[in-house]
């Protein structure tokens, strides 16, 4: 990911697959990603898939709905030999099996929202399925700064959700991996009357079929390691937050 928004992703993988060692890369010299060029964010993506692979991953989750918006099939291309998993196609099987409905709206970064990929994905898969989506720029980094349980956080939340555009939704996807941080402002905001979905525990169980599916599992100690383009404290803050308190972060120029 860009920055701490994949550890929810991690986080939920964690918990899910217990003997599964992580490594886990943020970008966050090139954070926020929402708001660069297709091209840039697949230079970014391909450069930390081969630092990745380098380190012996199995496979390779973009826990990063940008960058699994405009660089997954690049990197599944360019990467043969890794199972790679994308944070988008979790979700899409959840709704279409689980929970279809009228009227889905999304959230995310500009990235997300520009490429289309969600409303492409859910014409093809769900019938009769209205899609509204919102370019939410300003949550990503609010949320990376470490404003996520306050008035600001709560009034630049409620600002985007009272747009007309998301009026008569019945569900809301959180198209971006930081924002399960601030997923009971927006609970609260629908006052539990419309369904939040969230991509960490869908991608969590996803990734726990695909490894048992393709015979990958480990039984071992599980080990967590953090690595991220430059240093910053609330990298450091919300690891520990997730990952107790002796991680291992270290910074590595790409
Ligand atoms: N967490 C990322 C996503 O899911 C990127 C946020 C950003 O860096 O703009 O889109």
């Amino acid at each position: 990911d860009s920055g701490i928004g994949g550890l929810t992703v991690a986080n939920a993988i964690k918990k899910a697959l217990p003997n599964e060692s992580i490594i886990y890369f943020g970008d966050t010299k090139h954070l926020p990603y929402g708001e660069k060029s297709p091209k840039t964010i697949n230079e970014y993506s391909k450069k930390i898939c081969d630092f990745l692979i380098k380190k012996n991953c199995k496979m390779i989750v973009i826990a990063c709905n940008t960058a699994s918006s405009v660089a997954y099939q690049n990197i599944k291309e360019a990467c043969p030999e890794t199972t790679i998993v994308n944070v988008i196609d979790p979700v899409i099987e959840y709704l279409s099996k689980e929970s279809p409905s009228k009227k889905v709206g999304i959230i995310g970064t500009k990235g997300t929202i520009n490429s289309g990929i969600y409303s492409k994905k859910i014409k093809e898969k769900i019938a009769n399925t209205q899609v509204r989506t919102l370019a939410t720029p300003l949550l990503a980094p609010m949320i990376e700064e470490g404003f996520i349980n306050d008035t600001i956080s709560k009034t630049v939340i409620n600002n985007y959700l009272e747009k007309p555009i998301l009026s008569g939704i019945e569900k809301i996807i959180l198209a971006c991996t930081h924002y399960p941080l601030i997923e009971n402002i927006v609970k609260e905001f629908y006052n539990n009357k419309v369904e939040v979905i969230d991509s960490a525990s869908q991608v969590a169980s996803y990734v726990k079929k695909t490894l048992e599916k393709e015979n990958l599992k480990s039984q071992q100690q599980a080990e967590y390691r953090f690595y991220v383009s430059d240093y910053t404290d609330s990298f450091e803050k919300s690891a520990k937050f997730f990952f107790n308190e002796n991680i291992h972060l270290e910074e590595v120029i790409l």
